[in-house]
């Protein structure tokens, strides 16, 4: 089976919740990839999609309430960032339903996805790590 991409330390962001959130993320990500190479049924992706979708707003909302809490200065910017993302998860899922879970256009939003958050983790979550830190949050 192929992984479409493994946790490393590098992509660490200091803080255990998240770093968890992260590696559960990158599961949903390797689960599609698996959807498609083992050809599942139309059922079986709905069925991912709508859990990255609600998985991706929890995560998000986890992160933008310690942001409030340790009165991070970068919040909404970093939330802006967010909101795009999720927006384009939405405008995915559709596409995805339109055209009866057509593998080709799964394949297309595993690209994305790990190609944003590779970014996401490295140029804007690490940001966060000295703020989160000086709060006693690892
Ligand atoms: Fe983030």
């Amino acid at each position: 089976m192929r992984t479409a991409l493994e946790w490393t330390d590098e992509l660490s962001v200091g803080v255990e919740l998240i770093d968890e959130q992260h590696k559960y993320f990158i599961g949903l990500i390797n689960r599609l990839v698996e959807v498609v190479e083992k050809k599942e049924p139309r059922s079986v992706s709905d069925m991912v999609l709508q859990e990255l979708r609600n998985y991706t707003k929890f995560h998000f909302d986890t992160e933008e309430k310690l942001f409030e809490q340790v009165k991070y200065d970068k919040l909404k910017e970093h939330a802006y960032e967010h909101r795009k993302l999720a927006s384009v998860v939405d405008a995915f899922i559709v596409r995805a339903q339109r055209s009866n879970y057509n593998y080709a256009t799964i394949n297309l939003l595993i690209a994305f996805l790990i190609d944003w958050l590779v970014f996401h983790l490295d140029k804007v979550d690490k940001q966060y790590i000295d703020i989160f830190h000086q709060h006693g949050i690892f």
